[in-house]
C-alpha cells in the first residue's frame, strides 16, 4: 500500500513519532513517503495515497503554522478542482490517521484536541475515513520550560515520547495496516 506520512515538528517530538510510523510500516513491506513540513507551499498530492498519517506538535492549541498553511492551500486547491464538493461524499479505500504530540500543561488533552480536529478536517472534507486520532505526550523542550514538563496537568512528562510511547505507536500502526489492507 502507498502511504504518505507527513508531519510538522519544531523540537523533535513529533518527528520521533513519524519515524516510528515509517519504521513500523516499512517493516511490513509498505512503501512510505515521509515528509517534514517546514513551509506551507509544499506541492503534495495527498489523493495519490490510500493511507495518510499526518501529525504535528501542538502550539497554542493548534498545529504548527506551516501545516496550517499547507492544509489551507490544499483545501483551496481541491475545492477548485472539485475534489471537495458539498456534503463531502466518502471516498472508497481512503484512510487517514491524525495525531499530535502535546504537553497539556494547563488543561491536559483538551488543549490538544483542537489541533487534531483541525488537521483531520482536510481529509474529512475529501471524504477520507479517519481511522485514528492519536494523542501522544511530548515534553516541553524549549529553554526555560522545564517546570511545564513537571508541574502540569499530566504530571512529570520529561523524556516523553519515550520508548514505550513509540512502541505503542508502532503497535497501532500494525493494527491500522491490517485494518486498511483488508
Ligand atoms: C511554543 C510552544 C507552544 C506550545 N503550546 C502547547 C499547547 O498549547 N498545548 C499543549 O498541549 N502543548 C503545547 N506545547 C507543547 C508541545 O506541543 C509538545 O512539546 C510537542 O511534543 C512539541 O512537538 P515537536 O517537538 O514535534 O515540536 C507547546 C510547546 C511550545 C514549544
Amino acid at each position: 500500500m502507498k502511504i504518505l506520512n507527513y508531519y510538522f515538528s519544531s523540537t523533535g517530538n513529533t518527528e520521533k513519532v513519524a519515524l516510528s510510523i515509517r519504521n513500523a510500516a516499512e517493516a511490513l513491506s509498505h512503501s512510505v513517503t515521509t515528509l517534514q513540513i517546514t513551509r506551507g507551499d509544499v506541492d503534495i498530492d495527498v489523493l495519490k495515497y490510500r493511507l495518510v498519517f499526518v501529525g504535528s506538535g501542538v502550539y497554542s492549541q493548534l498545529p504548527g503554522q506551516a501545516l496550517i498553511e499547507l492544509h489551507r492551500s490544499l483545501l483551496l486547491k481541491y475545492s477548485t478542482v472539485k475534489e471537495i464538493i458539498y456534503a463531502s461524499p466518502r471516498r472508497q479505500s481512503a484512510y487517514v490517521v491524525v495525531y499530535c504530540t502535546y504537553g497539556g500543561v494547563h488543561t491536559g488533552i483538551n488543549e490538544a484536541i483542537p489541533a487534531v480536529k483541525y488537521m483531520g478536517q482536510l481529509f474529512d472534507h475529501l471524504g477520507y475515513t479517519i481511522v485514528g486520532e492519536w494523542y501522544v505526550v511530548g515534553d516541553y523542550k524549549t529553554e526555560g520550560s522545564l517546570l511545564r514538563s513537571i508541574r502540569g496537568r499530566l504530571g512529570d512528562i520529561r523524556g516523553r515520547p519515550n520508548k514505550a510511547d513509540l512502541q505503542a505507536v508502532a503497535e497501532r500502526v500494525k493494527g491500522i495496516l491490517t485494518s486498511c489492507s483488508s
